[in-house]
């Protein structure tokens, strides 16, 4: 394997930043610092006036999804990940009803991921089939590498709900072999009794979708996801923040001792609930749980991650077309409770946030390590493989230029989506290079890896959230 030495550009990681060098050779990390001598080389990139980080790790991703009747677009978008500068994602693999968790990971690894990924990639597993074998199973689940777990609060009458019941117990097994519990928080019932409401009224169309998932319907559901963790004494972890509400009920409690985690995503901290107001059915692409909110809460999330209070920024993209599975909520009898919830960012992800957090001095390029990369390694017990620059470290790197400047459009979006999240968003600076494991897979925008060379990174259990606990 060729030794690859990227020479005089400014290093960040979490905790660092400095100008030097940084050698790759054997897909690991091989040398960091001052000056590097080339000799040892077989390819030298110079990246003056440019960021060397760590690849970007994105822990909350839907490829292949399904949700009732409908399945969103895979990894036949995952170069998507690796251009934009995330080299390793941790996908929801739904257990399927009447299986273990772990036949289900294996059939999707088998039938989706085999021959496709073109980023590195763990699992969370996501429950739809509350029984005792599985809250048994959560026990064994890190002797696969699998080590969280998400349950939906939300989502009343279907499969994959889980009541107060079924969270308690895969709390109480999840301690004993270090598995991060996820939860979806929004109050089901909330959600059942409001819909029905808001439709009755006369709002069949996306925007309803917002007024049927206020933020109160978040703050109870987490405020309850805490006493169930209290109760438990495990760690919990509270996956796409949006409301301040919520927000504060995480930092509140952690503070009183109880150990609540939760990150925010990509869209709570850019886009408004305007989007859901556009004109014919475009609001349908906004359509995602918890719903967008108004800016003040957008201040929220920005204030939470750069003081810490939430840990990380996701994507959770979720690629359902707007043609072909959102028009599931459009036409007589359908209203926005019909509209899959989900949008696509992973491509979108690392450059937005650049964009909005750095560029516009909210938060600083470390914590911008921190939140893309460090933390989410750190939560899914991939660290320090994963999320950093550091001896022995995956050479998972990108050459970051500060200079570009860019449009998000579909017409340049490689995540197999028929629309951007982020369509017309003015986007400065880009992954210029990205190599995955010392491979150059990413140059200018474009893929330039090999198809299925992205490999399965078994998590470790006692990830952060029980450092931190
Ligand atoms: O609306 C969303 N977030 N869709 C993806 C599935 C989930 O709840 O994370
Ligand atoms: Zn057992
Ligand atoms: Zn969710
Ligand atoms: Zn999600």
């Amino acid at each position: 394997m060729k030794k690859v030495l990227i020479k005089n550009g400014t290093i960040v990681t979490a905790t660092d930043e400095f100008k030097g060098d940084l050698l790759l050779a054997d897909g690991k990390i091989a040398a960091i610092g001052g000056a590097i001598d080339a000799s040892s080389a077989d390819e030298v990139y110079d990246a003056e006036g440019k960021y060397v980080m760590p690849g970007g790790v994105d822990q909350h991703t839907h490829f292949d999804f399904s949700f009732g009747d409908t399945t969103c677009v895979g990894w036949e978008g995952s170069p998507a990940a690796v251009v934009s500068g995330t080299t390793t994602i941790i996908d929801f693999v739904n257990q399927k009803v009447g299986s273990s968790l772990k036949s289900s990971i294996d059939e999707y690894q088998k039938n989706k991921v085999d021959g496709n990924a073109c980023c590195d990639y763990g699992y969370h597993g996501v429950v739809y089939d509350a029984n005792d074998a599985l809250f048994e199973e959560i026990e064994h689940m890190p002797e696969y590498g699998v080590t969280s777990l998400k349950l939906f609060m939300a989502y009343r009458g279907q499969p994959y709900h889980c009541d107060d019941d079924a969270v308690l117990k895969a709390l109480q097994a999840s301690k004993k072999s270090g598995v991060t519990i996820m939860v979806h928080a929004e109050s089901a019932d909330m959600i059942a009794t409001l819909q029905k409401q808001v439709a009755a009224s006369g709002v069949t169309g996306p925007i309803g979708h917002a007024l049927s998932r206020p933020p109160v319907v978040e703050e109870e559901a987490v405020s309850r996801a805490a006493y169930l963790a209290e109760l438990a004494a495990a760690p919990i972890y509270i996956v796409h923040v949006t409301a301040k509400g919520a927000m504060e009920v995480i930092r509140d409690r952690y503070e009183k001792g109880v150990a609540i985690f939760g990150e925010t995503c990509t869209h709570y901290l850019t886009i408004t609930t305007d989007a859901l107001e556009k004109p014919g059915f475009e609001g349908a692409k906004a359509v995602c749980s918890p719903a967008l909110r108004s800016q003040d809460h957008l201040d929220a999330m920005w204030e939470a991650v750069k003081k810490g209070w939430l840990n990380a920024i996701s994507s959770d993209h979720c690629g359902f077309n707007y043609e072909t599975h959102k028009h599931a909520g459009y036409g007589e009898g359908k209203t926005f409770a019909d509209i899959p919830n989900g949008a696509p960012g992973l491509e979108n992800r690392i450059p937005v946030v650049w964009t909005e957090g750095v560029e516009k001095g909210k938060i600083s390029r470390k914590k911008f390590v921190e939140l893309i990369a460090t933390n989410p390694a750190k939560i899914n017990g991939l660290f320090p493989q994963k999320g950093t620059l550091a001896v022995g470290s995956d050479a998972d790197v990108v050459i970051w230029d500060p200079t570009y400047k860019g449009t998000i459009s579909i017409e340049n979006s490689l995540q197999g989506c028929d629309y951007c999240a982020f369509e017309g968003f003015d986007q400065i600076g880009r992954a210029d290079k990205v190599f995955l494991r010392g491979e150059l897979v990413a140059d200018a925008g474009k893929y330039v890896g090999e198809k299925g060379s992205g490999k399965f990174v078994p998590g470790k259990p006692y990830g952060l959230c029980y450092e931190l606990a």
